[in-house]
């Protein structure tokens, strides 16, 4: 029987908590030291299952990979196994990072299609054809995404939506090819910048990071490097929502308030108290019951759909009507059926639900689908009467460093069994 969470519900969440390094940034910025022979190290990791799943795909690659406490080093030798292990693969989504790193050093790359939260269909089309555009062949074969080129040279590649993961793998095939690349309608989240940072860091000629248009001057040869993880701001907002429902007080440290401007704008509008201390910290009070507010998913720097089981969750208890409308995963709304058990009056229709806001949930055993969902429905669980179970808790452990830990610390009575 896997492990799960008693949340007693009755909380207010008041006091501070550190956010460490990102979970969408350190995986990928794991793949990236594959681009260098020698020895990379990531600073302020943190401490998930993804990080040790990402390093056992690395090994099968031929990296050493060493993780002590917050810092992970990778040793990447001068030759690299372009075969990575299907069943490292299987386990998460951002195992599939690991091709455009490949195809950019070996010309070549076997890996198997990757697993993951199953928030919806997750095709990988766009990696491909920005692969192919880069001058290499591209095909699915036994469930294995195959690349080879003779070589790689630059292109002017447009892609058809601002896919995160596609910009992160052409990026990392692009540094290595003859000539220069342009990817337009690139990704912008703040992870991508982040990798940016650390392959300009090993020498990279990359412009416009942060912006839709990435052009990268491709370089013969990268050096490893020492690189500090940005601040988790998926899991800083997690705690803004947890203060604006259990009508808190909490102050995140450790996350750029800047990456969640809009989030806070919207917890504001229903009715939270905001302040932003300096370029790291920020606090979130709720005084009442919160307001109803509409949600719309879109990339960054739109409303994160990583963030969408925590709009769900608030409106469940805000006062008032709220519509929330996922335009990233078609399949993400699937927890909604968990929200119900615990009493929530929410109806989806395609890809919008309409949630209206009840006085108090009342406990359930729960089933956590994925990693965000799974947290959406604990913080459910803190505003309900009652005890609530949430059962298949490793999709949290994927994610968060500490979560029952700091729950308890802010005032929670949440119990690992
Ligand atoms: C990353 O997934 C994150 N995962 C996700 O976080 C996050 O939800 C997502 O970006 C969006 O922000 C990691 O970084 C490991 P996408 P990714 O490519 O790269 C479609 C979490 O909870 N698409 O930006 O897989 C796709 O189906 C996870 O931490 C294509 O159609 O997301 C989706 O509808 C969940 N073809 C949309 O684009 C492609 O080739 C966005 O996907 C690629 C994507």
């Amino acid at each position: 029987m896997s492990e799960h969470f008693q949340v007693h519900g009755g909380a207010r969440l008041v006091g501070e908590v550190d956010v460490v390094g990102a979970k969408n940034s350190v995986l990928k910025l794991m793949a990236a030291a594959l681009l260098a022979e020698g020895t990379t190290t990531l600073r302020n990791c943190p401490r998930i299952l993804d990080v040790p799943l990402m390093g056992d795909v690395l090994r099968s690659l031929g990296c050493e990979v060493a993780i002590e406490g917050d810092t992970v080093q990778i040793t990447t030798p001068a030759q690299l196994n372009h075969r990575a292990d299907s069943a490292s693969m299987g386990k998460l989504r951002a195992s599939v990072c690991v091709l455009g790193p490949l195809v950019g050093r070996c010309k070549r790359a076997v890996v198997a299609l990757p697993g993951g939260d199953a928030i919806g269909s997750r095709p990988l089309d766009m990696h491909q054809s920005g692969l192919r555009q880069l001058g290499a062949h591209s095909e699915i074969e036994h469930g294995c995404v195959v690349a080879e080129a003779e070589g790689l040279h630059g292109a002017q590649i447009w892609l058809d939506f601002p896919s995160v993961g596609a910009t992160e793998n052409i990026l990392m095939a692009a540094v290595l090819a003859n000539g220069t690349t342009v990817i337009d309608n690139a990704a912008r989240e703040p992870e991508i910048l982040d990798l940016c940072t650390m392959l300009q860091q090993m020498g990279g000629k990359i412009e416009g990071a942060g912006t839709s248009t990435l052009t990268v001057h491709g370089v013969d040869a990268l050096q490893p490097t020492e690189h500090r993880v940005i601040g988790d701001r998926i899991v800083g907002a997690t705690w803004a929502f947890a203060a604006a429902m259990t009508r808190g007080d909490v102050t995140v440290r450790g996350v750029d308030p800047h990456h969640l401007d809009l989030v806070l704008e919207k917890l504001r509008l229903s009715g939270a108290e905001v302040t932003i201390d300096d370029s790291q910290t920020f606090r979130v009070v709720q005084r009442d019951r919160p307001a109803a507010v509409d949600f719309v998913t879109l990339p960054y720097p739109g409303f994160a759909t990583d963030l969408q089981p925590f709009a769900v969750a608030l409106a469940s208890v805000a006062d008032g009507t709220s519509m929330i409308t996922e335009n990233l995963f078609e399949a993400r709304f699937r927890f909604i059926e968990e929200m119900v058990r615990l009493g929530a009056d929410a109806r989806t229709d395609g890809h919008h639900a309409v949630v209206r806001g009840v006085e108090r949930l009342s406990s359930a055993p729960v089933w956590a689908p994925d990693i965000r969902a799974g947290v959406g429905l604990v913080l459910a669980g803190l505003c309900a009467d009652g005890m609530t179970d949430v059962w298949d808790v490793f999709h949290i452990d994927r994610g968060y460093p500490l979560f029952v830990e700091n729950m308890n610390r802010l005032g929670a009575d949440v119990r690992r069994i």
